[in-house]
């Protein structure tokens, strides 16, 4: 075969969607982890677990392993805290409720953003219609949201939590 043979277009045309897609995502990101990435950057709205955007030292109990921790919620998610601003006991986030917890490294760098999505309709909903987000600042994915929280769900619904969530339980006071 002569070297200037053009490439089949059976070879040419599947290499050019890959990196068409690369420029566009990480690889291994999906929409619904572009769209969660893109959710937990947009903290218009958002109000603070405890009313309070301090960064709070990671808690013995964690499975995150970055050293601080602080945890928002959308207008939604916000109708199911109390008035200090800490989940109600017993409550069920209503869909479109979102809550993100951003993992910092240090007290200057974000690490990671742990996404809880209530959407039931999303074909990567669990059981309780969370979707589970897992990505590093830079849009990375760490654990993709189709994976339905497996790596987030044994720990997430041990005793004392409240629909899947663990602030109340881990930072009560
Ligand atoms: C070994 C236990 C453990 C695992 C595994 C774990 N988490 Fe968590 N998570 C916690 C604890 C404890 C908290 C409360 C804050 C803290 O101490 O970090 C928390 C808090 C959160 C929050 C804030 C909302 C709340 O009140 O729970 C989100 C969102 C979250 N985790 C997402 C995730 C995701 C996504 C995964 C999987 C990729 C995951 N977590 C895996 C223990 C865990």
């Amino acid at each position: 075969m002569s070297l200037r043979a053009p490439l089949p277009l059976s070879l040419v045309i599947p290499a050019l969607a890959l990196s068409l897609a690369g420029c566009k995502h990480e690889p291994g990101t999906t929409p619904l982890d572009a769209e969660l990435y893109q959710l937990a950057l947009n903290s218009s709205g958002h109000v603070w677990y405890k009313n309070s955007d301090e960064l709070l030292p990671r808690s013995t109990g964690s499975g995150h392993s970055e050293a601080f921790l602080r945890t928002r919620y959308n207008a939604i998610a916000a109708t199911a805290l109390d008035t200090l601003y800490r989940v109600v006991a017993d409550t069920a986030f209503p869909p479109g409720s979102l809550i993100v917890k951003e993992l910092w490294s240090d007290a200057s760098t974000i690490g990671t953003y742990a996404i809880l999505l209530k959407r039931p309709d999303a074909e990567a909903a669990d059981a309780d219609g969370w979707v589970w987000g897992y990505l590093r600042a830079n849009g990375e994915v760490r654990a993709p949201a189709i994976d339905r929280g497996a790596a987030c769900r044994t720990c997430h619904m041990q005793d004392g939590e409240i629909d899947a969530t663990l602030m109340n339980q881990y930072f009560p006071e």
